[in-house]
């Protein structure tokens, strides 16, 4: 309990202060945390998985459930909840309750900034990346129709409850997914930081200890970034490091490779890169890769096309004129936006990437 309490922070925002939590019940939290007229949306897995914790809960209080795929958290999707909370009663000072993922929370949050010209809202995260990156940070953007995450604005909930055993019935993709998203912040931050995910990310993959460490850390890099540029103008936009290259590998392989494999993959791309370009030695690169290799394990990407890359990459909204937008690695806690040519010579290193890098 002591531990746990530890890990406890706040986090300042230019709309409004909020709290994250680490909590070791989740019953006990949500039981103590809800009150009348609180409206719960949950997903309908989680709500499935840890009826017996929740059923109290959904018993008292309204809620809605929702499956969680990209389709539910789009502009046409979230009409159907918007509509159901009007008629069912929720008002300008109850509160809405989200329990899920990253999913889960973008469609919670975008409708709290617009329901009422804004009402507040709670997130109790179910996955890894949930709880170790975009809890924070205040981003509410859904998809448009098949563009995603075109619509929203910065919203964040009022508290954060973290109870990292929901790790226990994710799957493994999943789990690989949520430490992947995580390991960008440690470079960013630096060669200690690093150091300290290298040295624990695999107990993490079991052990509930390692993985509160590695989700505080994780959020507490990524605080320090938010509350100096929370609109997403400067400072942030380092974490965007392995996005580039990885959103490219997401959308061409259908999402098969989720998200946070696939900026593993985008790290050591951009650490590749980096080394062409003389800003690394390879050691770097050598020593990240084992981690990132590690975290992709099992999921290849060898069959992706090299010019249908090419040209994903050149759609990235990064971008300025004809060069790309891409963010590098000049060292450890040293990672900076360049303008780069898409010209034959990058066109060159991406060939030899695909062609000798991924065996
Ligand atoms: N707002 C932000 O800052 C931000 C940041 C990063 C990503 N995102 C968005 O988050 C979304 C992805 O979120 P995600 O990766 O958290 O996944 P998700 O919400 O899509 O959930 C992934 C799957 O896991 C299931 N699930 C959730 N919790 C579970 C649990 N404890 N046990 C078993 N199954 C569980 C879900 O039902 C779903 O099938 C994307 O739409 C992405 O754009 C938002
Ligand atoms: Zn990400």
């Amino acid at each position: 309990m002591g531990d746990i309490q530890m890990y406890n922070f706040k986090v300042t925002s230019i709309i409004h202060d909020y709290e994250v939590h680490f909590i070791d019940s989740l019953k006990q939290s949500i039981d103590s945390v809800l009150m009348e007229g609180d409206y719960i949306i949950i997903d309908n897995i989680v709500k499935d998985l840890y009826d017996e914790y929740l059923q109290d809960a959904l018993d008292t209080h309204k809620f809605i459930g929702i499956d969680a795929n990209e389709k539910t958290k789009s502009y046409q999707g979230v009409e159907s909840v918007i509509e159901e909370l009007i008629q069912n009663g929720f008002r300008k000072n109850h509160r809405l309750v989200a329990i899920g993922g990253g999913i889960t929370q973008d469609v919670t949050a975008f409708i709290s900034s617009i329901m009422y010209r804004g009402v507040n809202w709670i997130f109790y995260p179910t996955t890894m990346l949930a709880q170790g990156d975009s809890c924070i940070g205040s981003k509410t953007s859904i998809n448009f129709g098949r563009f995603k995450n075109q619509v929203g604005g910065f919203y964040p909930p009022s508290y954060i409850y973290i109870f990292p055993p929901f790790k226990d019935t994710l799957k493994e993709k999943e789990i690989r997914s949520g430490m992947g998203e995580m390991l960008h912040y440690f470079i960013v931050s630096g060669k200690e930081d690093f150091d300290f995910y290298r040295d624990t990310f695999k107990a993490a993959f079991t052990e509930k200890d390692a993985l509160s460490g590695i989700i505080n850390k994780s959020l507490e890099i990524k605080k320090r970034y938010i509350e100096i540029d929370e609109f997403d103008k400067k400072e942030r936009q380092v974490f965007n490091y392995g996005h580039t290259f990885g959103h490219a590998i997401e959308s061409l392989t259908q999402y098969r490779i989720p998200h946070g494999i696939a900026v593993s993959y985008g790290m050591d791309m951009s650490n590749f890169v980096s080394v062409k370009m003389g800003l690394i030695p390879s050691e770097v690169r050598d020593e990240i890769r084992e981690v990132t290799s590690y975290i992709w394990e099992g999921y290849p990407i060898d069959d992706i096309d090299i010019d249908t890359y090419i040209n994903a990459l050149s759609k990235d909204k990064k971008n300025v004129g004809m060069q790309l937008g891409l963010i590098l690695n000049k060292g450890y806690g040293n990672i900076f936006k360049n303008l780069t040519d898409s010209d034959k010579t990058f066109r060159e290193w991406i060939e030899e990437y695909f062609l000798n890098e991924l065996k």
